[in-house]
């Protein structure tokens, strides 16, 4: 059985959630008999959704159920697809006999796409089929045990894996599954993908909601009874709720430095969340303190290798350990994984984060950079999934060549994974750091309208109305002033609900005819699309496409006023 790396946060009995733990602990063993269940447990920053599902789930697991555990990552402008899940399936690979393995991926090698557990990567995945398999061998280790899948922080998921979640619940048959997800409320902007999903899992039989709310003053004393190791005085309870207000992370940071006496908490003003969180951070040596900014930098769980090659030029390698070791005794980092660090709490990294200036961070993303394309060009096998994080690297460096090439490269990533929405925001990416990348990585103008007309393609394809709206109405710029015939950029779908008019400009309407020599590349026409170069002409003299019309596949998806 394992955990994949849920995090190691404090583990004992919890302060409170006696309703919470009942509910949840009725859905848990009903699904333990044939009836699958979702749990979406909702509720704002350290309120202690996470602390609630672990404390859970280590229960069961104690009792027999298998438990994988996927962490939801946010870091930069686009995510890596399916990330919790194949962190989840691949930390339970990793965890169980060779012959278990073999038998649950039996016939499955498209998932060796994504997990590195798998070896040897399938070079070609038809499309959408990895849904199907992924249920398919969730299948066969429900078949072996009951079994938990928990997604963790799910308002930083990607697409694709809400997608495979969703995929998951509409298809709950007589399973011995339930799955867990929390979510933060905070991060969920209008526009965020997660109302979509939630609006139509609420229609799915087998989903329910758990609403964390704050702790009230009874169970916040039980909460100081827990980290104090005594009871909290009547002064001190009504000191901490009026800081904590009942925030089970909050109350925690106030009075864990507090001495044994105690009878309140320092009597500065009103502590706001943010010196709450650095308060701890405050107590490190000078040089754990830089380490703990390096890791904030890196954005997301780093391994010990990876860290000490960042920090390499600040801080020597045999202290590591050591200064690794301080800042988890201070309860500011924990151990997430195999010799992988991360905050004890995600907040925390915001915070440190938001504390250094971009030109700080500059020199910390170059060293990222380097650091995983070492690792990219050692492990062929994980390459593909570092593309994402090297583009935002060399992007915060200022490296824009770079940040171009593999904002590239993680699209075509995300395209054999058929990640649409993520292909759409990498690509989108790639269109603005076009604009910054020297004229020889970035190519010609042909070079500038492909990329363009493929992110309006794939953001059509995702249903991604502002990254669509933007790339057509760039590229259609840029194929007035080329000389030759093009597919016809994407109308968005969704443009005339949210307001979006978006017209042919007749200034853009050249006539072909006009125009010089045909290009030596030609891009391909995608089938079914029709050619627009931008010319009101019946036909073109100058370039291989037939039917070149302003009004061709551009007029007929024009929204009525
Ligand atoms: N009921 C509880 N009793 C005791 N401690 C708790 C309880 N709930 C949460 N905590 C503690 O508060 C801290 C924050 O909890 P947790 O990380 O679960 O919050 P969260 O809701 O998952 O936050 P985030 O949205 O940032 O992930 C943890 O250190 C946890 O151990
Ligand atoms: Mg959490």
């Amino acid at each position: 059985m394992t955990m994949g790396n849920a995090p190691r946060t404090r583990t004992g009995p919890l302060a409170g959630r006696v309703a919470e733990q009942r509910l949840l602990g009725e859905i848990l063993s009903a699904s333990a008999v044939g009836v699958p269940a979702a749990v979406l447990v909702h509720g704002e920053a350290g309120i202690g959704k996470t602390r609630l599902v672990r404390h859970l789930t280590e229960k069961y697991r104690t009792g027999g159920h298998e438990v994988l555990w996927g962490t939801c990552v946010h870091f930069g402008a686009a995510s890596v697809p399916f990330a919790p899940v194949a962190q989840a399936l691949d930390n339970w690979a990793l965890g169980v006999e060779p012959a278990v393995r073999t038998a649950v991926f039996e016939g499955s090698d498209e998932l060796s796409i994504l997990l590195p557990s798998m070896g040897t990567r399938s070079s070609d995945v038809p499309p959408s089929r990895l849904l199907p398999v992924v249920d398919r061998v969730v299948q066969r280790i429900v078949d072996r045990q009951p079994t938990i899948i928990v997604i963790d922080d799910l308002q930083w998921a990607d697409v694709p894996s809400l997608d495979v979640l969703a995929y998951l619940i509409a298809g709950f048959r007589r399973q011995n599954l339930a799955l867990v997800v929390t979510i933060r409320e905070e991060d969920r902007p209008v526009g965020h993908p997660l109302h979509g999903w939630l609006a139509d899992m609420r229609r799915l039989p087998g989903v329910s909601e758990l609403m964390l709310e704050r702790l009230d003053a009874d169970e916040t004393s039980e909460q100081l009874v827990q980290i104090l190791g005594r009871p909290a005085t009547e002064e001190l309870v009504t000191a901490v709720m009026q800081r904590s207000g009942g925030n089970a992370y909050l109350t925690e940071l106030l009075v864990r430095d507090l001495q044994p006496d105690a009878r309140g908490v320092p009597s500065e003003p009103p502590q706001a969340l943010r010196e709450a969180l650095l308060a701890r951070w405050h107590s490190l040596s000078e040089t754990a303190r830089l380490l703990t900014h390096v890791l904030a930098v890196g954005g997301r769980p780093t391994t010990f290798e990876t860290l000490s090659a960042v920090a390499a030029s600040t801080v020597p390698a045999q202290d590591m350990p050591v200064l690794l070791r301080e800042a988890v005794d201070a309860g500011v980092v924990q151990v997430v994984g195999d010799q992988t660090y991360w905050f004890r709490h995600p907040l925390l990294a915001e915070v440190l984060l938001a504390t250094l200036t971009a030109r700080e961070r500059m020199p910390v993303h170059a060293a990222y950079a380097e650091a995983l394309e070492a690792i990219a060009a050692t492990r062929p096998d994980l390459a593909a999934g570092l593309s994402a994080d090297l583009a935002v690297h060399h992007e915060r460096a200022g490296r824009f060549d770079k940040a171009l090439e593999f904002s590239i490269r993680a699209a075509d990533s995300a395209h054999d994974l058929h990640a649409s929405s993520v292909e759409a925001a990498l690509l989108t990416k790639a269109c603005a750091l076009w604009e910054r990348a020297s004229d020889q990585v970035r190519g010609s103008t042909e070079d500038r309208i492909a990329l363009l007309l493929r992110a309006s393609r794939v953001g059509e394809q995702a249903g991604v109305l502002e990254s669509t709206s933007s790339s057509t109405m760039q590229s259609r710029s840029w194929i007035g002033s080329a000389n030759r015939c093009w597919p016809a950029p994407c109308w968005p779908r969704g443009a005339k609900q949210h307001g979006c008019m978006i017209r042919p400009i007749p200034r853009f309407a050249r006539s072909c005819s006009k125009r010089s020599s045909s290009p030596s590349r030609s891009p391909t026409v995608p089938s079914g699309s029709r050619p627009w170069c931008g010319s009101s002409v019946q036909s073109c003299g100058t370039c291989r496409l037939r039917r070149c019309r302003l009004t061709s596949g551009v007029r007929s998806r024009k929204p009525s006023k």
